[in-house]
């Protein structure tokens, strides 16, 4: 959980380094799981930035959440040569089968699913990873496997 004292010391470790904002946020959803609302002032404060510009730059990368994930997280890859792979439609299927849209962890905080922007494996299109394992060649079977996988 969220410790105020600890997010002010990973953001005191990091605010001397080249381009600090990043390297903070990574850091702080390292340690948390996500990075906490309450941290942008406290980082937008200690780089002398306004909060938008670290809500900017926090909004702009997929990669940071502002709340807990789920116990498994399904990334599905929503960029090109997957999404002319048919990668719409098995997202949403995801979606519908799990209940929640892209970004989103469902309900009983099992399953967090969400946009990565191509897993160099597009050669294999369209592809998945679940909890850091990835995958190819999906087909409608195969996201409904994954999905079951993730739920269970
Ligand atoms: Fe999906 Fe590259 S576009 S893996």
């Amino acid at each position: 959980p969220w410790n105020e004292a600890r997010g002010a010391e990973i953001i005191a470790e990091h605010d001397k380094v080249e381009g600090p904002t990043l390297v903070i946020l990574h850091a702080l959803q390292e340690a948390f799981g996500y990075v906490p609302e309450p941290a942008i002032p406290m980082i937008a404060a200690a780089l002398n930035l306004s909060r938008a510009e670290i809500h900017g730059v926090f909004t702009f990368y997929h990669d940071f959440r502002d709340q807990p994930a789920g116990r498994h997280v399904l990334k599905l890859c929503r960029a090109e040569a997957c999404q002319a792979a048919g990668g719409d439609a098995l997202a949403a299927r995801a979606e519908s089968r799990l209940g929640i849209s892209l970004g989103h962890t469902t309900a009983d905080a099992r399953v967090t699913l969400e946009p990565i922007y191509c897993l160099g494996l597009c050669a294999t299109a369209p592809s998945a990873m679940l909890d850091g394992r990835v995958i190819g060649r999906l087909d409608e079977a195969r996201i409904d496997a994954l999905v079951a996988e993730a739920q269970r």
